[in-house]
């Protein structure tokens, strides 16, 4: 097998396996806020990627696509259920978002957790040439760098975090909190979405293994007495602004907005949300708000129309199904009492779109609703700026998403708050063209002078100086 000077693992593929129009097997490029992120960098740097072709039981050699070279790894039926599904959107992702829903510990997951992320490390460890440097994605695979390290300690061995890292007391219920710690330390760089997700980190690694940390430095006592250094730090992650510039100013993809505002039958506003159905994203608080002000007069249809993607994810855990009922009797119930023959209050889509059509919905929205409850990022958030050319439009944003870190001229809310978001909406409706373009200018520059290569480039820059410098101190 071909051997890469750089390698990315992550739990998924960056492309999905379909049947084409022959009904033969392909494959086809995957959206999706981490792959997006990634597909530019992997691009440039002629490497490979080792993940899971998203379907259980799919038994498939490397291939190349796209300037990638792709290292497919089979989960079983039983794999799906208990790492994925179980221990990494069970336990770890409600975990990981301040417990909005009750984690569940099971051991039978945890044991299939370290079973897959050690078939993860060694699938990378046969991919990576001679002092390759490896990239480890997410909080599927927090216990790869170190099953790498002990594996191929001649590896430089980056982590990306794209979720949050909670706070000490919460972590603290993890019954394999000192294993988890201990494997995201393989890491030389460990990065994060937010200072405080590093520094959560860095308090985790105090309290429970007891290391020194200062700044972003951690040093980990070696069994021969010696110390290695690792550096937990926070590195934004960000979206290709340049694509979605590309795609607003495409002819097509504006008449597509316009389109979109005819059909929903021309309101004076659009309110848009845009998310994976996840109970982290504060779907329901957004309607609860909305339909309050459509019930108290302050909103009618005839005016506005809220537009709501809500795209299909992760529809085997019991959370995801229960949160799906939740939000489409919601949906029902607020239609049901305002809609009129000709306009709608809701305009609910449990579907995924194409990029193309993502932007066209961002050129036809006047208010944007990010109301995560806690978000590593919100990625939507920026695509939805990049794509405002006309430097109109408002960005509502929920203080817990990382977003909110850099994003500060965005209308910020406490999603819990209900009374408070619906100020803001009624703030982001009425609001003059004068401010509007403000605070997009504003919003847009952020967006465009720190991108996502300019998030790979500063991540895999700490990486490569920092292991350097490692190496000169040990
Ligand atoms: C979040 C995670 C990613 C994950 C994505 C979609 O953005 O940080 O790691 O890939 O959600 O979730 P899924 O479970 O479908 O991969």
């Amino acid at each position: 097998m071909a051997e890469s000077a750089f390698v990315v693992v992550a739990n998924r593929l960056p492309v999905d396996r379909i049947v084409d129009a022959d009904g033969h097997d392909a494959w086809r490029g995957s959206p999706g806020g981490l792959v997006t992120a990634l597909e530019p960098v992997m691009r440039k740097a002629d490497g490979a990627w080792v993940g899971w072709p998203g379907q259980p039981d799919v038994d498939v050699e490397p291939f190349d696509f796209d300037g990638m070279h792709l290292v497919p790894l089979r989960l079983s039926a039983e794999d799906v259920e208990r790492y994925y599904e179980g221990f990494s959107n069970d336990t770890i992702w409600p975990l990981y978002h301040d417990v909005i829903a009750a984690p569940r510990y099971r051991r039978i997951w945890w044991e299939a957790y370290v079973r897959v992320n050690r078939r993860f490390a060694e699938a990378a460890a046969s991919v990576a040439a001679p002092g390759a440097t490896v990239w480890v994605q997410d909080y599927q695979l927090q216990l790869v760098p170190r099953m790498l390290r002990e594996a191929r300690p001649d590896l430089t061995i980056g982590y990306f975090h794209h979720i949050p890292f909670p706070a000490y007391g919460l972590y603290s219920q993890l019954p394999w909190r000192r294993q988890v710690l201990e494997g995201l330390l393989g890491a030389d760089v460990i990065g994060f979405q937010r200072v405080a997700d590093a520094g959560n980190f860095a308090r985790a690694v105090r309290r429970q293994l007891h290391y020194e940390t200062k700044a972003s430095g951690i040093r980990i006592p070696l069994p021969d007495g010696t110390t290695r250094r690792a550096l937990a730090k926070a590195f934004p992650i960000s979206i290709d602004a340049d694509a979605y510039v590309e795609l607003a100013k495409r002819a097509d993809v504006r008449a597509r907005a316009a389109e979109i505002r005819a059909s929903l039958g021309n309101p004076r506003t659009i309110l848009l949300g845009v998310d994976r159905l996840d109970y982290t994203k504060g779907i329901q608080h957004r309607m609860k708000a909305f339909g309050e002000l459509l019930a108290e007069g302050r909103l009618s249809v005839e005016d506005v129309t809220l537009v709501q993607v809500a795209s299909p994810s992760r529809e085997r855990v019991g959370a995801y199904m229960e949160l799906r009922d939740e939000i489409e009797l919601t949906v029902g119930r607020i239609n049901g009492d305002h809609d009129t023959m000709d306009h709608t209050a809701i305009r609910y889509l449990h579907q995924a779109y194409p990029r193309e059509e993502m932007v066209a919905l961002y050129l036809a929205a006047d208010v944007m609703l990010v109301t995560a409850l806690r978000d590593g990022m919100n990625l939507v958030a920026k695509e939805y700026v990049a794509s405002r050319l006309d430097n109109r439009g408002v960005l509502v944003l929920s203080e817990f998403a990382g977003a909110a870190d850099e994003l500060g001229t965005a209308l910020r809310i406490n999603p819990h708050d209900i009374d408070g978001l619906k100020d803001a909406i009624m703030r982001a409706v009425t609001m003059s063209p004068a401010e509007q373009g403000r605070r997009m200018r504003a919003l847009r520059r952020r967006v465009r002078e720190h991108d996502v290569e300019d998030w790979s480039r500063d991540f895999l820059h700490a990486l490569a100086t920092f292991h350097d410098e490692g190496d000169a101190a040990s």
